[in-house]
């Protein structure tokens, strides 16, 4: 088994995500008001938690009301088992190799597994077998995503082979949206009506199916009747909705920095790969040692502002130039006095200061790439 080998000793490397666990703990919380007493709230905490830090969310969003665990990878259910976060789990994405490897282990800690394929029931059955313990199964349906899941046409005898199998237990139907962003957008409905009528058709073959589940965070803040037993939020948590809310969320990640050099140049000069930029005056321009290969988008370059603390104030300047793999660069203006050392928050919670949302338009993505571009090479400070 291969382990990282830690590159850069992170107290030496003057970049930070910092993560504000009461920001999880609070937005959970407020996304809580919107449920009723019977729907419960599962915190999806994969890709590390959005780079939050998983088991670090994981806890806050407990904390904050939420009493279920979402996770893509099955090696991420285990390391929240292992946390001793005694929930329940939800793991969804697996091939072969690893549910060999760890669908037993996964099936004996009492991990739920989502099944999209009779080949994914099998490989169930065949570790409940092994550790003899029943296995708890949401079935997956493709309800127009694409993904992983199975179709609706072919789900009755999936669902036959989990009635015929002492080693598995039905808990769960649920599938996902394409398009629950775009409140007015009909694909919603069109699954919806997909997933409520395989549901009922297999339901009235084999019986009830106890929980269903389809809400994201933006059918969670714009779609009641979506809610079901269980609804299933990650962006909002993280303090970004993706749809209009009266809902006060906060961004719970502040990425920060500090100038690594100030210097004055007179207009004219050119700044970063392709000279992208030309100074239009003489200025001072601002370096931050943080660039592509922390996760900043490039494509983002010269269409973003950050914040840069300033003994005199917080002042909101335009990043220029190129965004390189190491480093960006700051206009700060010809009368700033800013000194190397000042600190930098290139997006986070911070009146006035730029979030992901801003960089997400800026790079023409969106703010869940922003937030997990944000890599293991900026040390994460966990506070509140
Ligand atoms: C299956 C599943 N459920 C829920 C979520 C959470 O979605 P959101 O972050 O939009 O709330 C995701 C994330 O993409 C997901 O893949």
């Amino acid at each position: 088994m291969s382990v990282p080998i830690p590159a850069e000793d992170p107290r030496q490397i003057p970049n930070r995500a910092v993560v504000d666990r009461s920001a999880i703990t609070d937005n959970v919380r407020a996304l809580k008001t919107k449920l009723d007493e019977q729907t419960a709230l599962m915190a999806v905490v994969k890709a590390d938690g959005y780079s939050h830090g998983m088991l670090a969310t994981a806890r806050a969003a407990l904390e904050g009301g939420a009493t279920w665990l979402g996770v893509a990878h099955p090696a991420g259910a285990l390391a929240l088992s292992h946390a001793g976060l005694d929930v329940p789990i939800l793991t969804w994405m697996y091939e072969p190799r690893t549910a060999e490897a760890l669908l037993p282990e996964l099936v004996a800690a009492g991990i739920d597994v989502s099944v999209g394929s009779m080949e994914m029931l099998r490989m169930v059955i065949d570790a409940s077998r092994s550790v003899d313990r029943r296995a708890r199964v949401h079935l997956k349906i493709d309800t127009g995503m694409g993904r992983n899941g199975v179709l609706p046409a072919q789900a009755r005898p999936v669902v036959q082979a989990t009635r015929e199998d002492d080693h598995v237990q039905l808990v769960a139907a649920w599938t996902h949206l394409t398009d629950a962003d775009t409140p007015a957008d009909p694909a919603t409905d069109q699954q919806v009506e997909v997933f409520d009528a395989t549901v009922a058709a297999l339901t009235e073959e084999f019986g009830p199916i106890p929980l269903q589940h389809l809400a994201n965070s933006a059918a969670l803040l714009s779609r009641p009747d979506l809610h079901r037993d269980l609804v299933r939020p990650g962006i909002a948590m993280y303090g970004y909705p993706p749809v209009a809310t009266d809902l006060e969320l906060r961004p719970a990640m502040t990425v920060t920095s500090r100038l690594a050099l100030v210097k004055e140049v007179p207009a004219g000069h050119t700044v970063g790969y392709s000279r992208l930029h030309t100074t239009a005056a003489t200025t001072r321009l601002g370096l931050v040692p943080m660039g592509y290969a922390d996760g900043l988008h490039r494509a983002a370059s010269t269409k973003v502002s950050v914040l840069v603390r300033t003994a005199d104030g917080d002042h909101v300047v335009p990043q220029i130039g190129r965004i390189s793999m190491d480093q960006i660069v700051l206009d700060l203006g010809p009368e700033s006095t800013a000194k190397a050392g000042d600190e930098v928050i290139l997006f986070g919670d911070v009146p006035q200061g730029p979030t992901a949302d801003d960089w997400a338009e800026a790079a023409g993505t969106i703010p869940y790439e922003i937030l997990t571009s944000i890599n293991a090479r900026v040390p994460r400070e966990v506070r509140g």
